[in-house]
C-alpha cells in the first residue's frame, strides 16, 4: 500500500500522497487513515477529485457514515452527500451555512455522539475567501498552563444551535427566525473532553453558550478566551481550497470555521460525515 504522510505544521495537519488512487480505497487504507486523523486532526488530499460515489465508498470504509442534516432539495437521500453552499436554489436554508463562518464542531446539539470526523470534498473553489481553518482542541488543551487546566475541570457548557447562530440572528429573516434558532437540543456537555484514548480535547465554539454554575458573563468569556487559545497559529491550519481537494478532520478534537466567502463566487463542498463512537465524558 503506498500512501504517504506529511506533516504541515507540528502541531496539525498531514498532507497525504499516493501512488495509485485505488490505494485509497482499501480497508487497510481506511485503518491507516483513521489512525492518522486522530494523531494529526487533519488530513488534506490534494486534487483527489473525489465522486460523490467514491466520496460515500470512502466515508462508509472509514466508519459508519452519519447523516447530520437534512438534504433540502427534492431527492432527499439519506445515502446522500449534503451540498455545502449559499446558493438558495440548492440549499433554501443559507444561514446553516453562514453559522459556519464561525467557529465550531458539528452535532454537538443533536441526540446523538458528536460524529468522529466530517469530510469535505472542494467541488467548486473560490477565487477569494472561503478557505477552511481547522484549529485542533486536543494541541490547544494540552498547552494550557496547569492551573488554567486544573480550572476546568469539572466545568460543563450549554451548547445551541441559538447561540451558534447569534452572530447572524439579526441576518435571519424575521419570518422565520425562532423557527431557524430553535433547531437542534440544548445540550450539556464538558468542557473537558476525556477520550477512551486517555486523550483530552475541547468541547468549545459559538454553540457553547454559557458555563453552567458560573455567572454569565464570566463563562461566556472564558469559552471565548478557550476558543481563541486554540485558534492560535500553533494549534490552527487554514487550507485554501483548489477544485478537487478533499479534507478529512477529527471533529471530536477540533473547531473548524470558513473565512466568509460571497455565493456570487460559487463555493460548492460536498459533505458527508462519520459517526461518533464516544458521547463527550469527563
Ligand atoms: C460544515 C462546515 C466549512 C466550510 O459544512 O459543517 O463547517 O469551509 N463547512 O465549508
Ligand atoms: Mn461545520
Amino acid at each position: 500500500m503506498a500512501i504517504r504522510f506529511e506533516d504541515i505544521k507540528e502541531h496539525i495537519g498531514s498532507r497525504v500522497s499516493w501512488d495509485d488512487r485505488a490505494d485509497l480505497f482499501t480497508p487497510e487504507a481506511a485503518r491507516a487513515i483513521r489512525e492518522k486523523v486522530e494523531e494529526r486532526t487533519v488530513l488534506v488530499f490534494p486534487r483527489l477529485g473525489l465522486t460523490d460515489e467514491e466520496q460515500l465508498r470512502i466515508t462508509q470504509l472509514l466508519g459508519p457514515k452519519v447523516r447530520l442534516t437534512n438534504k433540502t432539495n427534492v431527492q432527499a437521500n439519506d445515502e446522500d452527500v449534503y451540498q455545502v453552499t449559499l446558493d438558495e436554489r440548492i440549499n433554501p436554508q443559507p444561514e446553516y451555512v453562514l453559522g459556519t463562518f464561525f467557529w465550531h464542531m458539528d452535532g454537538i446539539t443533536v441526540d446523538m455522539p458528536p460524529p468522529f470526523a466530517t469530510l469535505l470534498s472542494c467541488r467548486i473553489a473560490p477565487a477569494i475567501g472561503g478557505e477552511t481553518e481547522f484549529a485542533s482542541t486536543y494541541a490547544a488543551y494540552e498547552g494550557l498552563p496547569d492551573e488554567e487546566k486544573a480550572a476546568l475541570e469539572g466545568l460543563k457548557a450549554v451548547h445551541s444551535v441559538r447561540a451558534s447562530l447569534s452572530p447572524i440572528a439579526d441576518a435571519i429573516p424575521e419570518k422565520h427566525r425562532e423557527r431557524v434558532l430553535g433547531i437542534g437540543l440544548i445540550k450539556e456537555h464538558p468542557i473537558v473532553w476525556t477520550h477512551g484514548s486517555g486523550r483530552k480535547s475541547m468541547v468549545i465554539g459559538t454553540t457553547a453558550d454559557h458555563v453552567v454554575g458560573m455567572d454569565v458573563p464570566a463563562g461566556r468569556a472564558l469559552l471565548i478566551r478557550l476558543a481563541e487559545w486554540a485558534a492560535q497559529p500553533a494549534f490552527s491550519l487554514r487550507h485554501k481550497w483548489s477544485e478537487g481537494d478533499f479534507v478529512i478532520w477529527d471533529n471530536t478534537g477540533a473547531m473548524h470555521r470558513a473565512i466568509p466567502y460571497d455565493k456570487s463566487t460559487g463555493r460548492m463542498m460536498h459533505r458527508t460525515s462519520i459517526a461518533g463512537t464516544e458521547t463527550v465524558a469527563a
